[in-house]
């Protein structure tokens, strides 16, 4: 019997239209235009609407992924989200994209922060070649705008709201899945996280007051575990892949800071133009950002058939992961 594997069928995106500019963030905190871009590679942003949930976005990406594959929602078998900006904390954002798209499958959301792409990806993938399914949804989908402190300068210049969205097939026509890796240490998770609204620290009026309910970072950590965990992950997953980093054609990071992608690239050895960067455009959109970066590519025609694409993504948990694709 031929092994089975899984690949992309379709993608679609879905941008909220309301810009923010760094222009616009120096009438809002003490900060810079100059700062954000030298440090972040950031010009502008998306934000949702108010009341415009993460379901809302994920459900235009969605379809517009379907309408890729020229699927139906009926053809689906389940329905995973990527997400740490959810509607509410239950029921699931998956859920409620489930409904919005009438289809008759199941439904669930994954949190992994910035890397929930990868890791939504990778068990789509296994779910595939397991025999079990054979057409899964993949979204990521945030709304972060909800959960940053817009008076906190360290934060609230890096983040945005977006979704993209994946349908991943064994009958696939974009790209073959070849392999993936994902890695985790909670050890680290104090440095990138929403402290209040869980069962650890349930909303109350103290966790309001004292802004615990809003999304906290030490950048400087956080940007050093990125470029070590993301060169890391990819040496290995090309190692094991039996190929080599100069085999990839397109690297598709985690967009976060045009630095550590500069770092990324640089330990490497990648040029420029084998990195795709849009992080000027969109900031952070944790996982939503490769997904985003991925249709971005191919619409932009960066993807030729034949190109091994790599995706390599960190963020909360600490979390971190990477998948390889034959287009
Ligand atoms: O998806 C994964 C999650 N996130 C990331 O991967 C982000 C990782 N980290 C980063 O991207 C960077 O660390 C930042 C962009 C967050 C910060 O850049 P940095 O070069 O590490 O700056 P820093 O945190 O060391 O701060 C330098 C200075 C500080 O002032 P002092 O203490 O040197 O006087 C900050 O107060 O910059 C100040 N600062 C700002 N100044 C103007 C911090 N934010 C701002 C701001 N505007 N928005």
């Amino acid at each position: 019997m031929s092994e089975i594997y899984s690949g992309i069928r379709g993608l679609g995106a879905y941008l909220p239209e309301k810009v923010l500019t760094n222009f616009d963030l120096e009438k809002m905190v003490d900060t810079t235009n100059d700062w954000i871009f030298s440090r972040t590679g950031i010009q502008e942003r998306r934000i949702a609407e108010k009341g415009q949930s993460a379901s809302a976005l994920g459900i235009k990406a969605a379809m517009e992924a379907l309408e890729d594959a020229e699927m139906a929602p009926s053809e689906l078998n389940l329905i995973i989200v990527a997400t740490v900006t959810p509607d509410m904390l239950f029921p699931s954002t998956a859920c409620a994209i489930q409904n919005q798209l009438g289809a008759k499958c199941g439904a669930f959301d994954l949190a992994a922060a910035c890397s929930g792409f990868t890791y939504a990806l990778t068990v789509a993938d296994g779910l595939i070649r397991s025999g079990l399914y054979q057409n899964i949804l993949v979204v990521g989908t945030e709304v972060l705008s909800s959960f940053i402190d817009w008076k906190d300068r360290s934060t609230c210049v890096l983040f945005g709201d977006g979704a993209g969205a994946a349908v991943i097939s064994r009958n696939f026509t974009h790209g073959k899945i070849i392999a993936s890796s994902l890695g985790s240490d909670g050890s680290q998770g104090d440095i990138l996280k929403i402290p209040a609204g869980g069962s650890a620290m349930p909303p109350s009026p103290e966790t309001i007051q004292n802004g615990l309910h809003f999304l906290k970072m030490q950048g400087a950590d956080v940007f050093k575990v990125a470029v070590r965990t993301m060169e890391d992950v990819l040496r290995e997953l090309v190692q094991r892949s039996a190929l080599k980093i100069s085999d990839i054609n397109l690297l598709i990071p985690h967009q976060a800071n045009r630095r550590i992608l500069q770092a990324v690239a640089e330990r490497l050895e990648l040029p420029e133009e084998k990195v795709y960067i849009n992080v000027h455009r969109y900031g952070n959109i944790s996982s939503a950002s490769t997904v985003v970066a991925l249709y971005e590519a191919q619409k932009e025609g960066r993807i030729k058939s034949g190109d091994l694409i790599a995706i390599v993504a960190f963020g909360g948990g600490l979390t971190w992961g990477a998948t390889l694709i034959r287009w």
